[in-house]
């Protein structure tokens, strides 16, 4: 089952760089949308009815609208494609409430946002809390020429200026020197968070990890990787349902969210691919087999949480907290 949507207007748009444009949306009943956690991302649906996950990009204090940019990708599906070329100014699209995996942690004593491409999304939106809360940051902004950065020009204006670094045309061969000398002075209470295409972040978390523990590095994918097939989860497992004591089989074909829809059991769905976080549901006892791609170490370690849409089990029954 779809999270619940709901209509927008496209107030703005924006051609923010190379193939990158923004939209800015508000709410077609005209009420204030609600206050968002900065990093947060939506669900959009456009002309052509597929939905896709948007981080958020605007100040998350303002509740007249919202902003996303979306990257048109060569291979879009017609996802990105038809909010390139059919969308204007005045169509209406349906958006979700925002959720955030991809959390500030506030307390830190200096954080260091590294993003590149369309990545720079989600580190917008932290910048401008960490601007608000007058907290140490600096944004780091990759990107393969100055007319493939996006938002170059408010990232050029105060209050930003101060605390943005652009690195432009860093090859592959020279990125890992350039993060090591960036992160080389970085406090050990500081916080890295990073987002950008896969190989990107992978340098971005082995250069962080040489200072920092695990939980001090944060990451937003936007889309799944492949996973290695893991030797440890079961063909076939059951689910059983905390509150009724009800139990369901699912096999080598079946996702869980699709065994639990068969016992008239919906859990709310969006990319289906183990990236928005939106199926996870509470687990109450059993092992989770962790596929997905939006949980932090820590919630995979504890087992506390699985995401249905692609995750299995190592155990022969998972009780969930339905
Ligand atoms: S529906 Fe997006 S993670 Fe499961």
């Amino acid at each position: 089952m779809q999270a619940q949507m709901f209509k927008v207007r496209v107030d703005a748009l924006r051609e923010e760089a190379h193939g990158i444009r923004s939209f800015s949306v508000s709410r077609l009943d005209g009420l204030p949308f609600d206050s968002y956690e900065p990093g947060a991302h939506i669900d959009v649906t456009g002309p052509t009815g597929i939905t896709r996950q948007y981080s958020l990009c605007g100040d998350p204090s303002c509740r007249d609208s919202h902003v996303f940019a979306v990257k048109k990708e060569d291979e879009s599906r017609g996802g990105s494609r038809s909010l390139h070329d059919e969308v204007r100014i005045g169509s209406e699209l349906s958006i979700g409430a925002p959720r955030n995996l991809f959390r500030l942690e506030e307390t830190a004593s200096e954080h260091i946002l590294i993003g590149a491409g369309i990545g720079i999304t989600p580190l917008l939106s932290m910048a401008y809390r960490l601007v608000a809360i007058d907290a140490p940051f600096t944004l780091h902004y990759f990107a393969r020429s100055e007319t493939h950065a996006a938002f170059l020009p408010l990232l050029a204006r105060a209050p930003f200026d101060r605390h943005v670094k652009l690195h432009f045309g860093v090859g592959r061969e020279a990125l890992s020197d350039e993060l090591d000398a960036l992160l080389r002075d970085a406090n050990e209470r500081a916080h890295v968070y990073t987002c950008g295409p896969a190989p990107f972040m992978d340098v971005v978390v082995a250069s962080a990890q040489k200072r920092l523990p695990a939980d001090a590095i944060h990451l937003e994918r936007f889309k799944a990787e492949p996973h290695a097939q893991p030797e440890t989860s079961l063909d076939t497992f059951d689910v059983k349902i905390a509150s009724s004591g009800e139990t369901v089989r699912v096999d080598a074909t079946t996702s869980i969210v699709d065994a639990l829809a068969s016992i008239g059991i919906e859990v709310d769905t969006s990319c289906g691919e183990g990236v928005c976080g939106t199926c996870m549901v509470d687990v109450v006892s059993g092992e989770p087999e962790h596929r997905d791609h939006c949980l932090s170490k820590a919630e995979r370690a504890s087992n506390s949480v699985i995401c249905c849409c692609v995750s299995r089990s190592r155990s022969p029954v998972l009780v969930l907290d339905l």
